[in-house]
């Protein structure tokens, strides 16, 4: 049985496009919960353009099963997370103008400054886990930098669109999955999951979690149209 983690930050984009105080990561955390999520992510990145300082440190007192902060391997997101503690640290790359996360770490080719990070993370109880493309060099790096997580990038399968290039990024996964397992990291997967890709992943139960934010937020939006209307049309009606 694979566990959910929940994306956040999708919620604090739309609170950041008006610039106010709602929607509250914070809150949809907690709905989220109740629902069965047993993870909840956020990624605070450099430039807070998101998550804020602010919406981390209260998940970190109102979260009930694992915080998980997405974070780039800098020296001030490093600070950030020894003083905030997170279950799991997620250790992704950054760069200023992407949309969201687009590639994998590069552990391969800086093994000693990641075996750094990681055992000083892990010195404060924080569970380490790197985002890495589907890459037997990277699983392998990741392994000797002393990760206990390997999060497998689905972007690139999320992405392709014919049959031929869908069984080929997935067998990449499952490769990389399996060869993960055998190094004895533990192995999660996430980036452009949703309702009708994820159903293929019943075939890899070595993969014990996933990590979805967008494809949930965008149903909730939808399916919850319905009633936030509905609500309106009650307090407009008697005016
Ligand atoms: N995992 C990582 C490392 C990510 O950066 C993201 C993007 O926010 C996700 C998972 C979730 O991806 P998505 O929002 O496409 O479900």
């Amino acid at each position: 049985m694979a566990i959910l983690s929940i994306n956040v930050d999708h919620i604090a984009t739309i609170r950041e496009a008006r610039g106010i105080d709602e929607p509250d990561p914070v809150l949809a955390a907690g709905i989220a919960e109740l629902a069965g999520a047993e993870g909840i992510i956020c990624h605070l990145r450099e430039d807070e353009r998101h998550i804020k300082n602010r919406d981390l440190d209260i998940l970190r007192q109102t979260v009930k099963t694992k915080l998980n902060l997405e974070m780039s391997p800098s020296e001030d997101l490093l600070k950030i997370a020894l003083k905030v503690k997170p279950d799991v640290a997620t250790l992704v790359p950054e760069r200023r103008k992407e949309l969201t996360t687009e590639i994998g770490l590069d552990v391969a080719n800086d093994i000693e400054r990641y075996k750094r990070i990681t055992s000083t993370l892990k010195d404060k109880g924080i569970v380490v886990s790197f985002f890495i493309d589907p890459d037997p060099g990277q699983i392998k790096g990741a392994s000797a930098a002393g990760a206990d997580i390997v999060e497998l990038h689905t972007g690139h399968y999320s992405e392709t669109k014919t049959d031929e290039d869908i069984v080929r990024e997935f067998d990449r996964i499952q490769e990389a999955a399996d060869m993960a397992n055998t190094l004895k990291l533990k192995v999660h997967a996430g980036h452009g999951l949703n309702y009708i890709n994820i159903k293929k992943f019943s075939s890899i139960p070595i993969i014990e979690g996933y990590s979805i934010g967008h494809s949930i937020i965008a149903r909730a939006v939808i399916v919850g149209l319905d009633q936030a209307v509905r609500e309106m049309v009650k307090l407009v009606a008697p005016l």
